[in-house]
């Protein structure tokens, strides 16, 4: 195995002949290694925090300064990246500043630094962004004050701790502060009583949305950003443990991105006995990542990246753009095929993917198992069924057990089918296509309606579920499910943690969502539509 498994994909989808007007921006996310604080569990005097956070600053201040030479006009930093994790409630304390409410205080924390006390984490990130001139975003430990006697859900200590995201304009001023919403089990800090929909604008790209980590599973801010005050750009700080084969840092961020058809500027922390790696910067199509579970650096990434904010497009040249509507299914951009356009009104049906990964009519050319035209191998009775588990859940597979073949596997009401053709005999690489529809209980609560195939990592069943990044074979493949919500998220890993997108997705005329690929050049690790019912979360 090569040492250095650090992948920096550059996306080579064709790119559109897009008008040269077309509004873009330079976007920068940093990957941080924190310097962690020893014994988190030990409270420290303000003093000795401010000097543990000025150690993550000074890295801040850096690469706030690389990046504005590379022209970013907008830089995300992870969450946890200025004090670093594991701290309770108490330990905490001096870490803590108390963010002022930006709907109703406007204040520029490097101008005006008497203004509020013990806000130097906030004065220094305000400083970067002035003296950068960029939009910055970061994430630290948030306090506010509260009184029990006139609200109810002040804790007893009297004070609620949040988990902040923070953000400037290019001038300095704060301008947004958001106070995550799902908490990942944090022990120093609290839910906020309200949930807020926060958002901020730019001269450069329109409006954003903010958001943090966990956050992302759920309707409550991710989805509700998008699909009520129809955000379709998000800065997101995040400090996300990998967990092959569905949730990989970048996996779901790229299929956030694809799903939602929103541009997702993704920082995450680097700890590689965490597991923590995975940023990148995605719009609905292509992207810059990088995962590296063995380096020992952070990683700026900076792209440009075209304006999504509906409000900033010019009226009809950018209408095709739009037509990428959130959860409706899209067709990769291909020369020819035009720009990014909706799925809608492609043909489906008896088809299949030929070796150049055309799709063709099956009755008239193909071979399918237990038809006349027939001159493979015969089919293989029905396949067995199986269970095994893939991430805390009990999944129900089906092998794949011939080169080519069209599966079905249920779990309670969700069904999946898996039309493919692989590129190695069934004996090389174990295959399965699995459903699973419940609600996950472990690491956090929530409903899920899963349809993946995935590469087993051995050739046992039981094997079918576990973690890997490698595959060597190929498939081409539609794959569809009848799920009870259209929060879908389709996702393509190839080997190596390479990224990828659907040809197509969308919704058949019958309901059923379906996404299709064909002539990956790497092995496919998982081709996942992974769903969540977000009111059954409470089931
Ligand atoms: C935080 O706690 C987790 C779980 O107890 C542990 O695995 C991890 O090493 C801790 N990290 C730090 C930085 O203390
Ligand atoms: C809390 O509010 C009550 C009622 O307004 C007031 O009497 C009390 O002094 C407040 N307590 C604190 C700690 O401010
Ligand atoms: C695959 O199976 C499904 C379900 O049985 C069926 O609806 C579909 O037509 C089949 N596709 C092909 C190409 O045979
Ligand atoms: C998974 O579900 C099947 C069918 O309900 C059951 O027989 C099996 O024991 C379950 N496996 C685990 C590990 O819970
Ligand atoms: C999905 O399809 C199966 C098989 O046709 C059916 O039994 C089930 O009720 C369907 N589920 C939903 C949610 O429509």
């Amino acid at each position: 195995m090569s040492p250095l498994r650090l992948v920096l994909w550059l996306s080579v989808f064709a790119l559109p002949s897009a008008p040269t007007e077309s509004p873009s921006y330079v976007a920068a996310v940093y990957e941080h290694l924190v310097v962690l604080n020893p014994n988190p569990r030990v409270a420290l005097g303000r003093r000795a925090a401010l000097e543990h956070m000025q150690k993550n600053l000074d890295v801040f201040e850096q690469q706030a300064a690389l990046a504005a030479q590379q022209g970013a006009q907008i830089l995300v930093f992870p969450e946890d990246a200025i004090q670093g994790f594991n701290f309770t409630r108490a330990s905490i304390a001096g870490y803590l500043e108390a963010v002022p409410d930006t709907t109703e205080v406007t204040w520029n924390p490097c101008s005006e630094r008497a203004r509020f006390p013990d806000t130097e984490v906030l004065q220094r990130l305000s400083c970067m962004a002035q003296k950068n001139s960029l939009y910055l975003v970061a994430n630290m430990a948030g306090i506010q004050v509260c009184n029990s006697t006139t609200d109810a859900h002040c804790p007893p200590d009297g004070r609620y701790q949040f988990n902040t995201d923070v953000v400037f304009t290019s001038d300095g001023t704060l301008v947004a502060r958001y106070r995550k919403q799902n908490l990942y089990f944090e022990a120093a800090f609290d839910k906020p009583p309200r949930m807020e929909l926060v958002t901020f604008s730019t001269p450069f790209a329109g409006r954003f949305g903010v958001f943090t980590c966990f956050d992302i599973l759920f309707r409550e801010p991710a989805v509700a950003l998008v699909e009520e005050l129809g955000v379709r750009q998000l800065a997101y700080p995040t400090a996300w443990m990998n967990q092959l084969p569905l949730l990989a840092a970048v996996q779901f961020q790229r299929s956030f991105a694809h799903a939602a058809a929103v541009t997702v500027l993704a920082a995450n922390v680097r700890a590689a006995n965490l597991g923590m790696t995975g940023s990148g910067i995605f719009t609905p199509w292509q992207e810059v990542h990088q995962h590296d579970m063995v380096g020992e650096t952070g990683r700026l990434l900076v792209s440009r990246v075209p304006v999504l904010d509906p409000a900033m497009m010019a009226d009809g040249t950018e209408s095709t753009r739009l037509a990428w509507l959130p959860f409706s299914g899209h067709r990769r951009r291909e020369p020819g095929l035009g720009e990014a356009g909706d799925a809608h009104g492609w043909p489906r049906g008896a088809w299949y993917l030929d070796a150049g990964g055309k799709p063709r009519s099956a009755e008239t050319e193909h071979c399918w198992p237990g038809h006349e035209n027939c001159h493979e191998a015969p089919a293989h009775e029905k396949p067995v069924e199986f269970h095994s588990v893939m991430m805390y859940d009990n999944f129900t597979l089906v092998p794949l057990q011939d080169t080519e073949g069209n599966l079905t596997v249920c779990d309670g009401s969700l069904c999946c089918h898996l039309l493919f053709r692989r590129s190695t005999a069934p004996s090389a690489e174990l295959y399965a296509l699995g459903a699973f529809q419940g609600l996950h209980v472990v690491h956090g609560t929530y409903y899920l309606e899963v349809c993946a195939l995935v590469k087993c990592t051995g050739p046992d069943f039981a094997s079918c579920g576990g973690e890997t990044e490698h595959a060597q074979t190929q498939i081409n493949f539609r794959l569809e499910g009848n799920f009870s919500t259209r929060h879908v998220f389709p996702g393509i890993l190839g080997n190596g943690m390479v990224l990828d997108i659907p040809d197509e997705s969308g919704k058949d005329s019958d309901g059923w969502v379906y996404m299709s690929r064909s002539g990956m050049t790497v092995g496919l690790v998982t081709a996942t539509l992974y769903s969540r019912v977000y009111e059954k979360d409470n089931s």
